[in-house]
């Protein structure tokens, strides 16, 4: 069987790289740039026709042209006759947008869903997308995998005794289900209520934190909110000071920092399946490009991704 052919889009270029020698395979040349007037321009140089080929691409800030560098470089590939093409995101934006939650609105996962087929991707790898909506969205082969047990190992020497995995919204309930089972932990959650992008607010707190150092776990900190919010109303329940935030992609939008230095987190652990954003705070970077190429290998091999999934 030849080896998967990885075409590294640029938004995370060292994570793609990583992948590759995980894989003992060079990226695919290729080159991408830009033309006078701002369009993106790509372009493999050399042949995938008839390769299984895997487009790395995570779509952080600007996620409008890095989504369509990922759609590019899967057209690309395809028109070159690849045999088989999997869009790999491991960090995918607009998965949050998975319904109308006001009405008059876009649901732009879903329209990304529809963008990553069009572009002729035959299957698609999601690293914990927001939503397990997106599932429903892809007429192609969907996987998503979770990085829940890398963190595990991150952080589990430092993780005390009488701590309490806590999801900080019900969204992220499943994900810290399968964190408390691997720091074999009891899990509690929170209910949150987002007011607006930048504001959250706690209606009620579900498990027993009293006294307990809280683990916080979630798919992503954009701003922060939603971590600090919780942490605060774990404080005020009783939780012992000196909460832990894991979460798989480390976006830290503003006002992230201020955020979570306010909520006093001891730890922050994130992935790299984004470019590290450069904070003030505690941050540690769990690698996943090992994880990723498991991931890539166990599709090319047609075997199954078993507990690399989210399972609870
Ligand atoms: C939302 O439901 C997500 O799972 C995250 O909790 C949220 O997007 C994080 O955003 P922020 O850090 O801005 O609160």
């Amino acid at each position: 069987m030849t080896a998967p052919a990885l075409v590294a889009g640029s938004a995370n270029l060292p994570l793609a790289e990583r992948i590759a020698a995980e894989l003992r395979a060079a990226p695919v040349a290729r080159r991408i740039e830009r033309f006078p007037d701002g369009e993106l321009h790509v372009e493999l140089l050399e042949s995938v026709r008839g390769r299984d080929v895997y487009v790395v691409q995570p779509t952080p800030a600007p996620p409008e042209a890095n989504f369509m560098e990922a759609l590019q470089l899967v057209d690309a590939a395809r028109r070159d006759g690849a045999a088989r093409v999997t869009s790999v995101f491991p960090y995918l934006a607009y998965a949050r947008q998975d319904r109308r939650a006001k009405g008059r609105e876009c649901v732009a996962a879903k329209l990304g869903a529809d963008l990553v087929q069009a572009s002729g991707a035959n299957r698609a790898l999601v690293l914990d997308p927001h939503s397990q909506a997106l599932e429903g969205f892809f007429q192609i082969p969907y996987d998503s995998i979770t990085a829940a047990p890398l963190l595990a190992d991150a952080v589990k020497a430092l993780v005390p005794r009488d701590a309490v995995v806590v999801a900080p919204d019900l969204g992220a309930v499943r994900l810290a289900a399968r964190m408390a089972a691997l720091l074999r932990l009891p899990a509690a959650h929170v209910h949150k209520t987002r007011e607006g992008p930048q504001s959250v607010s706690v209606q009620q707190i579900a498990g027993d934190v009293k006294g307990r150092t809280p683990i916080l776990v979630d798919d992503m900190i954009s701003t922060g909110s939603t971590l600090a919010a919780a942490a605060r109303a774990l404080a005020e329940a009783g939780a012992a000071p000196g909460a832990i935030a894991l979460a798989t992609h480390g976006i830290f939008a503003d006002p992230a920092e201020s955020n979570l230095r306010a909520a006093a987190f001891r730890h922050v652990f994130v992935t790299d399946s984004i470019p590290p954003v450069p904070t003030g705070l505690p941050v540690r970077i769990a690698g996943a490009a090992k994880l990723l190429a498991e991931a890539i290998l166990r599709l090319h091999e047609e075997r199954p991704l078993g507990d690399m999934a989210l399972h609870t």
